[in-house]
This record gives structure tokens, sequence and C-alpha cells, in this order.
């Protein structure tokens, strides 16, 4: 393992190693995995509330993964953090993530407002990369949010990173990734990546728009036909 650790100093990694063995850190990875298990379940319960009213489907993919130890320690370490317990649970908001990604720009702000209304969950943070694209071009709506877990000392909210792209803006993102991923780029490459960022915006409006526009028309199928998602907002109010 200390060869996984090669980009942080041995004091680091040592830290890491001792880390790993503690019960305290045993018990939070557990809490993780709860509150990602749980969180997943609301997301699917959410899912089938958009099936059973007939509305067409809110979600293409889900996706959902746990940071590796490596991975906490490096974030950490990048931080400029002390590799230890209550760090991780303050710093790294994103341990347990589950990403959606959704066909409309229209879906994403659904389904960003139907996940604030569990009044279970609390919304830690927010972060707009839609209407306010990063430097790079990545686009995407992030929350982070506190889920509560029961364990034998009571209930404890952890962190769960929910990431909500629109396909579109999950192909930016992935090809970002595969181009640039701790890889050094030229401006030029850079530049066209901006590009093809705003040149999937404008794709994501008219996406948008033609969805719309279809449902209110009422084409689409027999059983969503003249059905607005925002029903289902409607419907939890209840
Ligand atoms: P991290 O410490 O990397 O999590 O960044 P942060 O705490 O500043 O949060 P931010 O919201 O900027 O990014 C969190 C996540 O969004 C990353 O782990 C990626 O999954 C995604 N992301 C952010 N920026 C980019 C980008 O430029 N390209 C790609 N491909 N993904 C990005
Ligand atoms: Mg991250």
């Amino acid at each position: 393992s200390r060869k996984l650790c090669s980009y942080m100093n041995s004091e680091y990694s040592d830290k890491l190693i001792m880390l790993r063995d503690k019960n305290e850190y045993k018990l939070l990875k557990l809490k993780y995995n709860e509150a990602l298990r749980k969180m997943s379940e609301k997301i699917d319960n959410i899912y089938m509330l958009y099936a059973i009213n007939g509305l067409p489907r809110p979600i293409e993919h889900k996706k959902m993964r746990i940071k590796s130890d490596e991975q906490i320690g490096r974030k950490l370490y990048q931080k400029g953090c002390d590799i230890t317990v209550s760090n991780v649970y303050d710093y790294v908001g994103d341990v347990a993530g589950i990403r959606l990604v959704c066909l409309t720009k229209r879906d994403l702000e659904e389904l960003k407002v139907v996940i604030s209304n569990d009044e279970e969950l609390v919304i830690i943070d927010e972060k707009d990369y839609v209407n306010n694209p990063k430097e790079s071009g990545y686009m995407g709506c992030h929350l982070i949010i506190g889920v509560p877990v029961y364990t034998i000392d009571g209930k404890d909210y952890v962190k769960v990173e929910v990431q909500i792209r629109t396909l579109a803006m999950e192909a930016w993102a992935s090809l970002e990734e595969k181009i640039c991923y701790r890889k050094m780029v030229s401006e030029n490459v850079r530049e066209e990546l901006k590009r093809v960022s705003s040149v999937l915006a404008t794709v994501d409006d008219d996406i948008n728009r033609i969805v719309i526009d279809s449902l209110e028309i009422g084409f689409g199928s027999d059983k969503t036909k003249g059905k607005d998602a925002c029903y289902v907002r409607k419907l939890q109010k209840k």
C-alpha cells in the first residue's frame, strides 16, 4: 500500500496506514456506506414515483461510489490537512458520491427540488455549475447532502455528494477527464474544450425546449401525455 501513496511524503502515507486501522475510521466508513445506500434508495423511490404516476423517467443513469482510502488520503494531502478521522469527516465532502445523469435541464432542476423537499435530508452546500460553469467549461449541479445514519451512539449526519448532470454535461466531463486527467494539456486543447462546453450548453437548451414543447402538445406515449413532471412535486407536498 506504500506504493499507492507514492504522491505523498512518507509521514503522510504512514499516517494513512495508521488511519485505516483505527476503529473510529472503520465506523466512519460504515456510516458512509449506510448513507450512500440510503440516498440511493431515496433516488430509486423518486424514480418509482415518476413511473407510478406515468411520468417520463427523470433519470437516465445512476452511478455510485465510495472513495478509496488512498483517494481520501490524497484529498486531505492536497488540502494540506492532517490525516485524521475528524478531518475526513469535516473536509472530505465526497467520500460517498452519487451521480445522476438525466436527459434535460428541467429534469436536473426537478431532481434538485424533489431531493431538497425530503425533510430527512439536510442540504449542506449547493454548487450550481449549470448556470455558472467552471473555468474549465465543466457543467453540472452538486449537492452536498447531510444524510442521517443511526449507530449505537445515536444519530449522526454524514455527507453524500450528489452530482446531477445532463447527458451532454456528462459527455463533456467524460471527454475532459479522458484527455486531461493527470496530464498536461496545451492551451489550444483547453480552448477547444471550452468551445465544446458552450456548444453543448446550447444543445442542452434545444433538448430542453424540444422536450417541454412536446409534452405540452401531448406527444410522447399515451401514459405520459399531457402530464407535467412538476406533478410529482405537487404530489409530494400533499
Ligand atoms: P474536489 O476537491 O475535486 O471534489 O473539488 P471541489 O471540492 O472544489 O468540488 P467541485 O465541485 O469543484 O468538484 C467536485 C467534482 O466535480 C470532481 O470530483 C469531479 O467529479 C467534478 N468536476 C469538477 N470540475 C471538473 C472538471 O473540470 N472536469 C471534470 N471532468 N470533472 C470536474
Ligand atoms: Mg470529488
